[in-house]
């Protein structure tokens, strides 16, 4: 009996409802499942503060951990697979798994292991995958597949829906005119299931050589260039604003409070007036450099660290 190991976390659900959906087939095929929630000892408010959010970017985009729930996990077991689900946060990997990642606990586990990684998300996961593979090359695990559940409305559209909820926990119709925020139920029940046979496929032989390839094509991965270029920047820039806040004070001291105010207004304005910019020029760059696009494009559709 071919077993997976899932370690998640998920917040308010969604990452998990994208799981289900996913590994339903293998569970139906008799793939043994086994699911590790990791939760930080002390729980995220949801809805989450404006200063609470904006306050944990500094720590989250330093990689720096916190402290966990006790979790038990045998490290010796045999598992064909461990699946890493996470969402990225601020372009870098959420706290709770990047802290689950530096533990002892999994510097045993997956040396040597064949990971997948699972995100549902808003949409910009490419810096935070970066981190999850330089993560996993550390830790000596082959990164075999990579599956990602994103909202689909535009860049501004899922912009004002996701803070509407996360900072005041609005799901549906945020002011009755945008779209439901998240992964849609379609996505979940169309292609979820066809992602999951992928897996399934592949664990039975234990090759892994062409799965990414497969999802890839199935549409488990779509890297689009006004968010590739959107990211570039952010990477740029958001490890200068972490040391600018974090220079000032602890995580949660009131010394950096107005720093984080700045920054909290910062980046929703700056995303405001770069996302059509870079729009129009996503538009033009696969007509002017089809082939750097291309690459780009390529590049992160793959598991391999550069
Ligand atoms: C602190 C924080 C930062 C986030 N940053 C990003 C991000 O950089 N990119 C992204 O696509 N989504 C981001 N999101 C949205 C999450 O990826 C995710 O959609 C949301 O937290 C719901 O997930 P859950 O239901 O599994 O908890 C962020 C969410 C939080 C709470």
């Amino acid at each position: 009996m071919k077993r997976i190991l899932v370690i998640y976390y998920t917040q308010t659900g969604q990452l998990k409802s994208a799981l289900n959906s996913t590994l339903t087939p293998l569970e139906q095929a008799g793939v043994f499942i086994e699911y590790l929630h990791i939760k930080p000892k002390k729980a995220y408010p949801y809805p989450w503060s404006y200063i609470e959010f904006f306050d944990i970017f500094p720590e989250t985009v330093h990689g720096s951990p916190t402290e966990l729930e006790p979790f038990s996990i045998n490290t010796e077991a045999n598992y064909d697979l461990v699946v890493i689900a996470y969402q990225p946060w601020f372009l870098s990997i959420c706290v709770p798994i990047n802290s689950f990642l530096q533990t002892e606990e999994a510097k045993k586990l997956l040396k040597d292991k064949s990971v997948v990684t699972i995100l549902a998300c808003r949409n910009m996961w490419l810096n935070g995958q970066e981190k999850m593979k330089l993560q996993l090359k550390k830790l000596q695990a082959k990164l075999v597949g990579n599956i990602t559940f994103v909202d689909k409305a535009s860049n501004l559209v899922s912009l004002v829906t996701v803070l509407a909820f996360v900072l005041a926990g609005k799901k549906e119709k945020f002011m009755g005119v945008f779209p439901k925020y998240g992964v849609s139920d379609k996505d979940l029940r169309e292609l979820a299931p066809q992602f999951g046979n992928i897996l399934l496929k592949h664990i039975k032989t234990n090759d892994y050589n062409t799965q990414q390839e497969e999802l890839v094509a199935a549409g488990a991965v779509i890297v689009k260039p006004n968010l590739l270029l959107m990211e570039g920047r952010g990477r740029d820039l958001f490890p200068l604003y972490a040391n600018y806040i974090s220079k000032k004070g602890k995580a949660g001291s009131t010394e950096r409070r107005t720093r984080v105010r700045i920054f909290g207004i910062v980046l929703p304005t700056a995303i405001l007036i770069l996302s059509p910019i870079i729009t129009i020029i996503s538009r033009l760059a696969p007509i002017l450099f089809p082939e750097k696009i291309k690459k780009q494009v390529d590049y992160y559709s793959q598991n391999e660290l550069r």
